[in-house]
């Protein structure tokens, strides 16, 4: 397995490209199966998590090709051929469960893998689930698999989401897009994510009321049509650089970035001392003077995000004073704290809450990587440390960064791979 070396201590200075959303991407692909036409796709990230969508896609009977050179237009489309999503690629992939509304909606059935445990927690599904059996589907689980149908077709109706799930509203906001009637979905979440798919279902000839907003009123059409769509910036990506250039007291434009998607971040970061600026081509971010502890909680948009918590962390690590970090969207999402004090962090965790108290620096070591945030948190902590560190096993990294050793490079830092 790969590992990462890192030569830590070289403040970042320069231009990051930022690429199209990962978690746009994937919902935007599995709305594919809603149309018999062509569906095209520009800004795509070349991801890992991207390809095992276009796996799960190219087995469900969909052509999923490039449309340029670089493959970062995809073109989908193509008759529905199976509706079954196995095992194989859904342990692979939590977000493959989006294929579950789509394929409901246009074939009146789907087998789709239960997708299981993942490392930060137990992640259950079943307000997808219930979600969709409020649209009249009838689902049962056998073996694994759920199982859905809805031979007459799927009927709008109200759903009110007991916690604003990402995935379940991207799932109910696609089957109702093809249901009978209308559809209002109440506490939906509203991730920018969400509002790009929505705007996709729009181009597509979906009728979406209320995109941006907690409340989803969708009223169904027959068929769904071809349509070109450009996926958002990355605004995980986004902040996860901005976080390695305040850590290591750079300053970088992150290009083509979003400062209207960043929500909380935005402003915890100033908080704590970095500027973020809207620039010519995207975002400045610059570290001030001296970094200070700010107290977060992880929430749905526009709160801070879960998927931001460990990168903010390494940032509180080598700032003035405490800061408290609180995780209130999954339960197991501190793994990368004891790699952080194995470099000499002060962090102590009770409970959902972890106190960070800031050192003058974090010193360069081997560690272990766990899931996706836990391994680039551990990038960054090496380039702000003193020294030599190793981030093994980082195979998690390539699911959701692009390039990130020659990005950070670009901008100084001294940053290798060593294929495994
Ligand atoms: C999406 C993101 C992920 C991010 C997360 C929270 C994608 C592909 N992934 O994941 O990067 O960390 O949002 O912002 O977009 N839950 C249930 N029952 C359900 C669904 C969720 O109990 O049916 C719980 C989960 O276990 C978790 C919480 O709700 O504790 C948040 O999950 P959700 O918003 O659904 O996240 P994902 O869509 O899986």
């Amino acid at each position: 397995m790969d590992r990462i070396l890192i030569r830590g201590g070289q403040p970042l200075h320069g231009e990051i490209p930022i690429g199209g959303a990962k978690n746009a991407a994937l919902p935007l692909m599995a709305a594919g199966l809603l149309t018999a036409e062509r569906l095209v796709l520009t800004n795509v990230p070349l991801l890992a998590d991207v390809h095992t969508m276009a796996a799960l896609l190219r087995q469900h009977g969909i052509a999923v090709e490039p449309v340029t050179n670089d493959g970062r237009s995809l073109s989908l489309g193509g008759a529905i051929g199976s509706v079954e999503a196995p095992y194989d690629i859904v342990r692979k992939m939590r977000a493959s469960i989006l294929v579950l509304g789509p394929l409901l909606a246009r074939m009146g059935e789907a087998r789709v893998s239960l997708p299981g445990g993942c490392a930060i927690g137990t992640r259950p599904v079943d307000l997808h689930l219930k979600g969709l059996e409020q649209l009249g589907a009838v689902i049962r689980l056998e073996a694994g698999y759920v199982h859905a149908a809805a031979p007459r077709g799927l009927a709008g109706a109200k759903v009110v989401l007991p916690f604003a799930s990402v995935g379940a509203t991207e799932n109910i906001l696609m089957a109702a897009s093809l249901a009978r009637g209308t559809t209002v979905l109440a506490n939906a979440a509203r991730e920018p994510e969400i509002g790009d798919l929505a705007l996709c279902l729009v181009a597509m000839g979906a009728r979406i009321e209320g995109i941006g907003t907690d409340q989803l009123t969708i009223e169904g059409v027959a068929a769904l049509h071809g349509a070109t769509h450009p996926i958002i910036p990355d605004r995980i990506e986004t902040g996860t650089y901005a976080c390695a250039a305040a850590a290591t007291g750079g300053a970088v434009l992150l290009k083509g970035a979003r400062l209207d998607h960043l929500g909380a971040v935005a402003r915890i970061l100033r908080e704590a001392g970095v500027e973020v600026e809207d620039a010519p081509g995207g975002l400045a971010v610059r570290r001030l003077n001296g970094l200070h502890g700010v107290d977060v909680m992880t929430e749905p948009y526009p709160g801070f995000p879960t998927d931001m918590q460990a990168q903010f962390m390494v940032l509180m690590s080598v700032a003035d004073g405490a800061a408290m970090v609180t995780e209130t969207i999954f339960e197991n999402r501190f793994m990368h704290v004891p790699e952080l004090n194995r470099m000499g962090a002060r962090i102590n965790v009770h409970g959902a809450s972890a106190i960070v108290r800031g050192v003058a620096s974090l010193s360069g070591a081997p560690v272990m990587a766990t899931d996706l945030r836990a391994s680039v948190s551990l990038i960054l902590a090496g380039l702000a440390a003193r020294g030599e560190t190793v981030v093994n096993r980082v195979y998690h990294l390539d699911r959701g960064y692009e390039a990130v050793e020659q990005k950070l490079a670009a901008c100084g830092a001294e940053i290798e791979r060593i294929p495994g």
